[in-house]
């Protein structure tokens, strides 16, 4: 009965009685960064739902104000107005909303689902562009650090690990094979219906890991305490058990701490 009622690991320990390890239970924050259609999205929300987390997406933040601009015109083949981008941040309301059918949490902006125009292929074309900007920058990592104020939060992106949660208590930082990533988007996006070639759809992976990797604000990299997960040759249950192993690493570890000094189990409960 605890057990179910609690979702974070601390729970399913057979070290301490249940109810006091609810009572001390930790809800810890994990970061997931990597190159683009990794897979991040999925092993996150999967991770989520396993521990009873919050999943949150940060890149479907990048995208909205992306789409926003492209339906604006401000973003016309592909070239913009800084200071225009910069205006529309003032008039952007954005929110998750889980939808039960998709077993997963829908992207809203002022109030609209977009979650299946923000996936389409010119966001993905000028999406690195726009998150190059300092000020579009400062206000996703305002929101995602609110998001994820209270732990318990799965966050993908990346800069998460290295910008938004350096003290993330577990990051992975996630790579693939460059055609077997383009594969497995050319599969995703055509099952939704759009019409995309696997050349067109692996230069955008290209440009964007390039763009995301050498831009000045945050660009992506490993952090130094992050692992590294190449899901080349990983299925979707392989690559969520090997997580799970290290947050039950994490869990005996803290476990160890615990036992020599009880005091700090209590503290970081006042922490989370
Ligand atoms: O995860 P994604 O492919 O949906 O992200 C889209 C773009 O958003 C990505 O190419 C770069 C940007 N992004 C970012 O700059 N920082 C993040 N934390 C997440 C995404």
């Amino acid at each position: 009965m605890i057990k179910k009622s609690c979702p974070a690991f601390f729970c399913t320990s057979g070290y301490l009685p249940n109810f006091y390890l609810c009572l001390v239970m930790t809800k810890i924050t994990i970061a997931i960064d990597g190159y683009s259609s990794c897979g991040k999205s999925t092993l996150a929300r999967s991770l989520a739902a396993k521990l009873g987390y919050n999943y949150v997406d940060s890149g479907a933040m990048y995208r909205c104000v992306t789409y926003d601009c492209l339906r604006k015109g401000i973003i016309k083949d592909g070239k913009f107005m800084r200071e225009e981008v910069v205006k529309v941040l003032d008039t952007i309301h954005l929110s998750f909303v889980y939808n039960p059918s998709a077993k997963a949490s829908d992207t809203y902006l002022n109030g609209e689902n977009v979650e299946k125009q923000i996936r389409q292929m010119d966001v993905s074309r000028n999406v690195s562009h726009i998150s190059v900007i300092k000020e579009v920058r400062e206000m996703m990592a305002k929101l995602q650090r609110a998001m994820g104020k209270d732990k318990g939060v799965v966050m993908d992106g990346r800069d998460i690990g290295t910008n938004i949660f350096p003290d993330a208590e577990l990051k992975i930082f996630m790579t693939a094979d460059t055609d077997i990533r383009t594969q497995r988007r050319v599969d995703e996006l055509t099952a939704k219906g759009n019409h995309v070639t696997f050349e067109e759809v692996k230069k955008n992976l290209l440009s964007r890991d390039y763009e995301d990797s050498h831009r000045e604000e945050n660009p992506l990299r490993k952090a130094d305490d992050a692992v590294v997960l190449d899901n080349s040759d990983l299925n979707r249950d392989e690559q969520l058990e090997f997580v799970l192993k290290l947050v039950e690493d994490l869990k005996l570890l803290k476990k160890e701490e615990e036992k020599v000094s009880p005091q700090g189990a209590v503290k970081s409960t006042k922490d989370a």
